[in-house]
């Protein structure tokens, strides 16, 4: 459907003012004094940075390699990951979104990147997709409450929920590659295809094939260890093609029996 020169600007203009505020999915009181403040202060941010940056510098990107370099430890690397300052979408977050669940979990779960819930409360997947994903582990026993640790592959919220580029991918990869090797996980579960982008820089490879084929993962500090790794739709995918659930029953039945040798009930 072509869009005319109206309907583009009148797009441009919502945009440019942060009015997907408008879309979140728990409704707010907009009258009340704090609310109005906090809106001010991310239409202003959200005007600064809402157009993604094309290309990061170099020195952007290795400062983020750096970081992750010298931290020693995952509380360290918690630490550089708020400090950093390279990646563009951090000026209109309120929130840098790291982890949520278990620190010593067998099994890492990698989305895409945190929307409007999980900015404003610091956690990922705790919106509806969130809950969706967690009715899915439940079904094999698995809660970011005992055994998943739970993270995604950049820690701030694109303005208006758009993918983030892969600029900014490349950008916040260093951190999850020290956190993978930090954390050791036995199993990654890899939420839709951005971040099978980031983790196993795969493009453009259809979803249906990635997901029924079981991976190795490496990066630079694994050196010459592989972790297993699997991939699965997105949640958000799920919501809006409910006929795609049954193809998550399938892998969820898979993953059941990949995590058998290392997760007792
Ligand atoms: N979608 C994601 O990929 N990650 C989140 O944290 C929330 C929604």
């Amino acid at each position: 459907m072509a869009i005319s020169k109206k309907d583009r600007e009148l797009l441009s203009l919502y945009q440019r003012s942060g009015s997907d505020l408008f879309l979140e999915e728990t409704p707010q009181n907009r009258q009340s004094p704090s609310a109005s403040s906090r809106i001010t202060k991310r239409k202003h941010k959200r005007i600064a940075s809402q157009q993604p940056v094309k290309s990061e510098s170099y020195t952007e990107r290795s400062a983020s390699r750096i970081m992750a370099d010298n931290s020693d430890n995952f509380q360290e690397l918690c630490e550089a990951i708020k400090k950093f300052d390279g990646c563009e979408i951090k000026e209109a977050a309120i929130n840098t979104v790291i982890y949520d669940g278990q620190v010593d979990a067998k099994i890492m779960v990698v989305g895409e990147a945190p929307g409007a819930n999980e900015d404003e409360q610091g956690i990922p997947f705790c919106g509806q997709s969130g809950k969706l994903l967690d009715n899915i582990f439940k079904t094999i026993g698995l809660s970011r409450k005992e055994n998943l640790f739970i993270t995604n592959t950049v820690f701030w919220r694109p303005p208006g929920n758009r993918r983030p580029t892969p600029e900014e991918i490349d950008a916040c990869r260093p951190f999850l590659e020290k956190m993978i090797f930090l954390l050791q996980p036995k199993l990654i579960i890899i939420v839709g295809s951005t971040a099978i982008e980031s983790l196993l820089r795969i493009k453009s490879v259809s979803m249906n094939s990635l997901r029924t084929q079981n991976h190795l993962y490496s990066n630079c500090y694994l050196g010459s260890n592989t972790t297993e790794a699997t991939a699965i739709f997105h949640p958000a995918y799920l919501l809006r093609q409910p006929a795609q659930k049954k193809a998550m029953w399938f892998d969820i039945l898979k993953i059941s029996k990949m995590i058998r040798p290392f997760i007792s009930y």
